[in-house]
Parts: C-alpha cells; sequence; structure tokens
C-alpha cells in the first residue's frame, strides 16, 4: 500500500492507473478503522480493481460543540488494516493540505431536503461539511465507485442526491450494517463507551427491530410506536434524539400505506451520540 499526504500526487498516480483500463473504487473514511470500515473495502475489492482508501478527520462537519479534537486519531494501526486487506493507496492529507490554512472559507455544497432533517436538525451545518469533502475526494480520485456505509443511511442518501444533482460521474454503492453480535452498530464513537454502556447501547437496535416487527405485524400507529420506543430507550438512560419511521426514499413521515421502511434513530449514551436505521419492505 502507497501512503500519499498531497492530491496532486494522488491524481497524477491514478491517472496512470485509470488510463490503463483499471475500475477504481473508492472508502472515504475518518480513520480509527474498525470491522465495519473494513466491510466496506472488502465490498470495494469485490467490485473494483484499484481501492483508494481516504483517512481525513474533517472539520468541517464537526460542530463547535462536538468531538473534532478529541476524536480518535490512530493512523498507524488504520494503515495496518488496510496493508492487511491489501489497499492500493491511502490518501491520508493533513487539513491544510486538503483545505488550506483557512477551511472555513472553502466552497461549500449544500444539498437541499434530504439534509435538513434528524442529523441535519441537531448537527447544523453537518452535512454541508459531509457533501463538501466528499465532492472534493470524488473530484480528486474520479472513482468509477464509491463505497458508504448505510448505517449512516441519512449521510448516504444526501451523497446521492448530491451526485445525481451535479451529474457527477461515480456510482455510489451502500454497504450493509456490521454489528456486534449484541446488535450494536459498529462505530468508532463506541470507544467513548463502557462495557456496560455498550450493553446499554444495543437497545437502539433492538427497539428498531421490535418496531419493524409491529409494522410488519399489521400496526401503523407509527406515532405510538415511535412514542413507545423513545420511551423504552429513555428508561435505559439512553437521552433519544429522534426515532422517526420514515419513507426510505426521500424520509419523509411513513404514510398509512407505505411500503418502503426506513426507521431512523439516534440517541445519546454518556458521552457518545449513537445512530442507527433498519429498512424494509412491505407489499
Ligand atoms: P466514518 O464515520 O469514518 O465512516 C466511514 C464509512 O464507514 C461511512 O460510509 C460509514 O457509513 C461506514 N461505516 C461506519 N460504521 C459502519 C458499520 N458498522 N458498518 C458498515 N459501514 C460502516 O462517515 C464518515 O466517516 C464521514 O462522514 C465521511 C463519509 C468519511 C466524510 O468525512
Amino acid at each position: 500500500m502507497r501512503t500519499i499526504t498531497h492530491q496532486h500526487e494522488l491524481r497524477e498516480v491514478l491517472r496512470n492507473i485509470r488510463d490503463g483500463g483499471a475500475a477504481i473504487g473508492l472508502v472515504p473514511t475518518m480513520g480509527n478503522l474498525h470491522a465495519g470500515h473494513m466491510e466496506l473495502v472488502k465490498t470495494a475489492k469485490a467490485n473494483t480493481d484499484c481501492i483508494v482508501c481516504t483517512i481525513f478527520v474533517n472539520p468541517l462537519q464537526f460542530g463547535a460543540d462536538e468531538d473534532l479534537t478529541a476524536y480518535p486519531r490512530t493512523l498507524e494501526a488504520d494503515k495496518n488494516k488496510l496493508i492487511a486487506l491489501e489497499v492500493d493507496f491511502l490518501f491520508a492529507p493533513s487539513v491544510d493540505a486538503l483545505f488550506g490554512s483557512n477551511p472555513q472559507q472553502q466552497s461549500r455544497i449544500h444539498v437541499p431536503g434530504l439534509s435538513e432533517g434528524f442529523c441535519g436538525s441537531s448537527r447544523p451545518g453537518h452535512f454541508d461539511g459531509v457533501a463538501t469533502v466528499v465532492n472534493k475526494l470524488l473530484n480528486i480520485v474520479k472513482p468509477h465507485q464509491a463505497f458508504f456505509g448505510l448505517k449512516d443511511y441519512q449521510q448516504f442518501l444526501v451523497i446521492r442526491k448530491m451526485v445525481s444533482d451535479l451529474a457527477l460521474d461515480v456510482e455510489i454503492v451502500g454497504v450493509e450494517t456490521l454489528r456486534a453480535e449484541s446488535g450494536l452498530a459498529l462505530s468508532s464513537r463506541n470507544n467513548y463507551l463502557s462495557e456496560e454502556q455498550r450493553q446499554t447501547a444495543a437497545l437502539i437496535y433492538r427497539c428498531l427491530v421490535d418496531t419493524a416487527a409491529s409494522i410488519k405485524a399489521g400496526d401503523r400507529n407509527y406515532h405510538d410506536l415511535e412514542a413507545s420506543a423513545r420511551n423504552r430507550l429513555a428508561g435505559a438512560d439512553i437521552r433519544p434524539d429522534y426515532f422517526s419511521i420514515c419513507n426510505a426514499i426521500n424520509l419523509a413521515a411513513a404514510v398509512e400505506d407505505e411500503s418502503h421502511f426506513v426507521i431512523l434513530a439516534a440517541g445519546y449514551i454518556g458521552p457518545s451520540r449513537l445512530i442507527d436505521n433498519i429498512r424494509f419492505e412491505i407489499s
């Protein structure tokens, strides 16, 4: 694996690879890699010939009161994981190398609608920061396919809409969420939790599964289902941010005869804000 820190160098080497006919796969991350990230790399390897993984803790997507400085940075351990999976290139620029000395002066991308509820409400500007950095990485790497986790489902939809709206020439591929045995979705933010808190956190997925089962069994009282899941979470010391039954394509509130569902959940446990979701169809 070759590690590159400057965009011009990466552009140069990838130009030759692309001209040689290889399909390039991009896996953007913020590092502190875990098995969930590795699923993205494995899917990329199964679909493309040359894998570029990026590690960049993007300041534009963190709010002033969020964990930008505390966000775990584990570059050496991350490199070893990527080498073990035979990733071809790691792009790990500094903030200065990617955004210059004043990141706040970057042009921004705003994706209307999909960016605005849920994590967009709790984290103002977050998805503008995500869309901006992903757009920049896509422009530097020019991959044939780029891989994103469905754990961050709203992020996945925002990126897909940006690519469609701006006519970017890349296919966005969603990868299923990897979970611990307890059901807890793997996340870098689980590192902030004690063992006991991790056990508690597994309740988020259980609430998603149970609510989906109720809907599949015919219950359409979405408001009551959402309220009872929120109460169940609050009763276990998980401060719910949202628990919402939605249409899986546009994230509008689910209608009575909905067929494409996503249930989105976010909650705080101790110092961590965790998110998860479940998707299913009813015909
Ligand atoms: P990060 O949180 O590091 O996640 C990188 C990618 O890994 C995202 O696409 C995320 O959805 C995926 N991922 C995380 N946990 C996963 C799990 N348990 N199973 C499957 N995939 C999982 O998301 C970001 O970084 C950033 O916002 C980024 C897109 C890199 C832009 O800065």
